[in-house]
């Protein structure tokens, strides 16, 4: 069954002590939860924090709510002064690692080709991918949308093999929503959804099509995750700003929990 993520993207915030509240908090939350086995909450703090709060997740909820990274190398172990690649991200137990964030296609310049790198190494080394599509608002108002996310896909993620596709999850996060408290409609979210999977499914198999987990960001919270959850190609979502609170970001995990196909 199709899995269900609800991840925090904790972006370069929080110190320590933050986090251990944060992190205490969503633990409590989902501990007091059947969490159904499809369901996944994803947390990802700055890597200095990772083992930090992969310290407070007790053994019973280690398959329901992991880590992940914000960031990796493309380049295996070597001389590569700053970076870190995704196997020490393994080793201190992240599962996943965001990649093709649109704040690092801008402020860090990656481009589409550093993308599919950091991708086949996060999946080569054992790490789940979620990987960052979105247009920006001058893109939409051309009605280029359909056409930058298109590749944007294409030219990072569509050439896997793929049995590696299957690690990989997609968050569509329009550029003019992200921490600018304007949400895409939950029909333009669903649209470009089903635009993403029809992709997956002409470029691969209905089966990856239909298997692959699709995320919504920009501005979720609770007061629009219950609109944006309830259709159907949103397979949860990329959470910045409601992230950072225990009500909000646990307020959006009970939401998918009511909502959403459990298994
Ligand atoms: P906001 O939820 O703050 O808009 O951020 C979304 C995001 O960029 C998640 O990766």
């Amino acid at each position: 069954m199709k899995k269900i993520i609800i991840a925090g993207n904790w972006k370069m915030n929080l110190l320590q002590a933050e986090v251990i509240q944060l992190m205490s908090g969503i633990v409590k939350h989902v501990k007091a939860q059947r969490l159904p086995n499809n369901l996944k909450i994803v947390c990802s703090p700055v890597y200095p924090y990772l083992q930090t709060a992969q310290s407070l997740i007790p053994e019973a909820l280690k398959s329901s709510l992991q880590l992940a990274a914000q960031n990796c190398s493309e380049q295996n172990p070597g001389a590569f002064t700053g970076e870190v690649n995704p196997a020490m991200l393994k080793d201190v137990s992240c599962k996943y690692v965001i990649i093709g964030h649109s704040e690092r296609r801008q402020y860090q310049k990656e481009d589409h080709q550093l993308l599919a790198a950091k991708t086949k190494n996060a999946i080569q080394s054992g790490l789940q991918v979620i990987f960052c599509c979105g247009e920006q608002l001058k893109e939409r108002q051309q009605d280029q949308q359909f056409n930058i996310v298109q590749q944007q896909l294409e030219e990072s993620i569509f050439d896997l093999h793929p049995d590696l596709l299957s690690k990989v999850a997609i968050a569509y996060e329009p550029v003019w929503a992200i921490g600018t408290g304007e949400t895409a409609t939950p029909e333009q979210a669903n649209e470009m959804h089903q635009f993403i999977r029809e992709l997956i499914h002409q470029n691969f198999s209905t089966e990856i099509a239909d298997n692959t987990s699709i995320l919504y960001g920009g501005s979720m919270k609770p007061a629009n995750a219950e609109a944006l959850l309830a259709q159907p190609d949103i397979d949860g979502g990329l959470i910045g700003g409601a992230a950072l609170q225990v009500e909000s970001f646990t307020g959006i995990i009970d939401i998918a929990l009511q909502l959403k196909p459990t298994a």
